[in-house]
C-alpha cells in the first residue's frame, strides 16, 4: 500500500468477516492509518478484541445485512464500494465488496484457492484444472448449496471482470462465469452433514 499512497490517506479498512486471517493485524492498521472499519454488525463487537482497550471507539461501522452502496474518501475524490451481502460464505456476517469502477469483485474466503502447485500470481481463466485447488476448500468452508445459489442471482446482475479472493489466484475472464455456474450445483457445507457427524467420540 505504501508505494501507492501513505497510509494515513486510507478512506477504510473493509473487512469481509472476523476471521484471525482478515483483521488478526487491526491494531497495526488502527494506529498506522486513520480509517473508519467496516464490518457486519454481527462481528461489530468482536473486532475490539483484536486491539488494545479503546483502540476502536468510533472507528468501527458496522454493516447491516442488506449491505450498502459505501461512500467513501473526500471530495474531491469521493468513490463507491459496493458491500454486497455473502453470509454463510462462509460466516455468518460476511460480506464482498465490488468496485464498480474496476469491476472488481473481492470475494473474501468465496473463490478462495490453496494447495501446491497453485500459482496465486496468475488470474484462472478457465475453470476446470483451476477446481482441484479450490473444491475441498469450498465443500467444507461454504455452509450451504441454497445460499451459493442466491449469491449467484446476485452477482449476475453485475458486470464482474475479476473475482480476487483473499487466498489463492484470482478469477477472471471465461473463469468469472464457470465459477457462478459451479457454485450452483456444489454441495456443501451442512448439505453434507447428517447424525453421524454428531457423535460423542470413542
Ligand atoms: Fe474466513
Ligand atoms: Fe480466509
Amino acid at each position: 500500500m505504501q508505494r501507492h499512497f501513505p497510509p494515513h490517506k486510507l478512506a477504510a479498512i473493509l473487512a469481509s468477516h472476523a476471521d484471525p486471517d482478515i483483521i488478526a493485524a487491526l491494531d497495526r492498521w488502527m494506529t498506522a492509518t486513520d480509517a473508519t472499519v467496516y464490518i457486519s454488525r454481527l462481528w461489530e463487537r468482536f473486532a475490539p478484541h483484536f486491539c488494545k482497550p479503546g483502540k476502536t471507539i468510533g472507528r468501527i461501522q458496522g454493516l447491516e445485512d442488506r449491505g450498502a452502496r459505501l461512500q467513501l474518501g473526500e471530495s474531491p475524490d469521493r468513490f463507491e464500494i459496493w458491500a454486497l451481502p455473502a453470509h454463510f460464505l462462509h460466516a455468518e456476517g460476511n460480506f464482498q465488496f465490488y468496485d464498480p469502477v474496476s469491476r472488481i469483485l473481492f470475494s473474501g474466503d468465496l473463490g478462495a484457492s490453496l494447495g501446491s502447485g497453485l500459482d496465486p500470481t496468475r488470474t484462472v481463466t478457465s475453470l476446470g484444472p483451476h477446481l482441484r485447488y479450490m473444491e475441498g476448500f469450498h465443500r467444507r468452508y461454504m455452509v450451504s448449496n441454497k445460499v451459493l445459489r442466491w449469491w449467484a442471482d446476485m452477482v449476475s446482475e453485475l458486470p464482474i471482470d475479476c473475482i480476487v479472493p483473499q487466498h489463492g489466484a484470482p478469477i477472471g475472464g471465461a473463469a468469472v462465469a464457470e465459477f457462478r455456474a459451479w457454485v450452483r450445483t456444489l454441495d456443501c457445507g451442512i448439505d453434507r452433514f447428517g447424525p453421524a457427524d454428531y457423535r460423542v467420540p470413542d
